[in-house]
């Protein structure tokens, strides 16, 4: 491909794939100047722009579908990007805050290169629960970064922590504490100097600020940078000073909620690869957010005298401390009260194809999965998940129940609001 040469000060916008090869000159992307005989890539449908510092000769190879077009003087935001971020020590725990589609992502790529830049050690954490980067969909992932990187999609993650659905409405509180666990987790056990810490888009409603300046609260970054499109991020920010807001980058390639949706069940299909189905005594493996198994199972003349008393044809009946995990026939969940039971009527096929974590010990991801169905006679489960998960068998302690419902090809096909409902009742029961 031929060369083209390219101005100090020109800056031009990248859609990729491609690939830009420096043979002369320096130019800027994603807070590294390269240098002759350097290269970096541009990722399939994402854009990037570069600027160069001198005059320079470049090749790209532009791939299918690829762009290159050069940006107005004054209307990329980059530069104001690269000052602003200049004046700060990319130290200590960095959290980026922002709608969708602001380029929080890059955001983080740029800041994990400039303390590279500085030396330091660098690890990231992608909480963005709806478009990870890193790892799975519906996970808090964390990777170290050892060398600059164009795109946070380049880095694969080390360990995951499920945190059950791709919006964190309702259930924030576990995410923060989930969030700080892989924090202390990167500090800890990779005793690195600099943590970048991407989230979700969710800031506009209420419960989206609480969640937000609860985490703020929780694991009180050294800095806080924002892309703010208006004043949306305010309500956060109010009484914090250690701050940097940026505008958005004017030319984003946004990204519409079915191409989200498709890109998240991408993301499923590609961990849940090669798939296998597993069966798990659920007595060795339990489900963590769920204690169906863990009570006794009502005798034939309990659970009659239950189904006549709550008017619920009941399958099976489960009962643990004042509680009872009913299974019901038909659709409906239902909790109802009888004396001082609680019952918890789990419609009899509320399992099927709900999205799982395998995890370990230690609460970290061995594997994502799909629940297909639970055996009650033989108290096993059958996930679908990763042939890995083969090898890691006895990694695996217990079965999380998310709140997403997928079908054969990994479509979401529901978010699970009911079963959220039986897990608060109960984690409420368990304080
Ligand atoms: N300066 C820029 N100019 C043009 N496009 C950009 C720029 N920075 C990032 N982009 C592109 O805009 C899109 C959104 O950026 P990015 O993924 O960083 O945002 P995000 O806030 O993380 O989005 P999401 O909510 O999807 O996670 C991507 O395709 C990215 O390549
Ligand atoms: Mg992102």
């Amino acid at each position: 491909m031929p060369t083209r040469v390219i101005k100090a000060g020109d800056v031009y916008r990248i859609e990729g794939p491609a690939k830009v090869i420096v043979k002369r000159g320096h130019i800027y992307a994603t807070g590294v100047i390269y240098g002759e005989g350097q290269s970096f890539t541009v990722l399939r449908a994402r854009r990037l722009v570069i600027k160069a510092i001198s005059d320079s000769e470049v090749e790209f190879i532009l791939g299918p579908g690829a762009l290159l077009e050069k940006a107005m003087p004054g209307e990329e935001v980059i530069e104001e990007w690269e000052r602003r971020i200049s004046n700060l020590n990319p130290r200590g725990a960095i959290l980026i805050i922002g709608m969708t589609d602001v380029g929080k992502s890059t955001m983080a790529a740029m800041l994990g290169n400039k303390a590279l830049l500085h030396g330091y050690k660098v690890a990231i954490i992608d909480a963005d629960v709806g478009q990870n980067d890193l790892g799975p969909p519906t996970t808090v992932s964390i990777a170290r970064l050892t060398k600059y990187i164009t795109h946070l999609r380049q880095l694969i993650a080390e360990k995951s922590i499920f945190l059950q659905s791709t919006s964190l409405e309702r259930i924030w509180p576990r995410a923060v504490e989930q969030i700080a666990k892989a924090v202390e987790y990167a500090k800890n056990k990779w005793s690195v100097d600099t943590i970048i810490i991407n989230t979700d888009g969710w800031v506009l409603d209420e419960e989206a600020v609480v969640f937000k300046r609860r985490l703020i609260e929780k694991i009180k970054p050294t800095h806080i940078v924002a892309i703010q499109v208006e004043k949306e991020l305010m309500p956060i920010l109010d009484g914090y000073t250690n701050t940097t807001i940026l505008p958005p980058p004017p030319h984003v390639r946004t990204r519409s909620r079915e191409d989200r949706k498709i890109h998240r069940e991408m993301g499923y299909g590609r961990y849940i690869f090669p798939p296998v189905e597993i069966a798990f005594s659920l007595d060795k493996t339990p489900l963590c957010n769920l204690p169906l198994f863990k009570g006794i199972e009502l005798s034939e003349d309990l659970r009659r005298m239950l189904m006549r008393a709550t008017g619920v044809s009941i399958t099976r009946a489960f009962q643990v401390g004042d509680r009872v995990y009913a299974l019901v026939h038909g659709t409906t969940w239902a909790v109802k009260r009888v004396g001082r039971f609680q019952v918890i009527c789990l419609p009899q096929e509320f399992e099927k194809g709900l999205l799982v974590g395998l995890e370990d010990r230690e609460g970290f991801l061995v594997s994502l999965g799909v629940l297909k169905k639970i055996y009650y006679d033989k108290r096993k489960a059958i996930v679908y998940t990763s042939s890995d998960v083969e090898k890691r068998i006895g990694e695996v302690k217990c079965i999380r129940l998310g709140f997403v419902r997928l079908d054969e090809n990994f479509n979401e096909i529901e978010r699970v609001t009911n079963l959220l409902k039986a897990e608060e009742i109960h984690n409420i029961s368990q304080i």
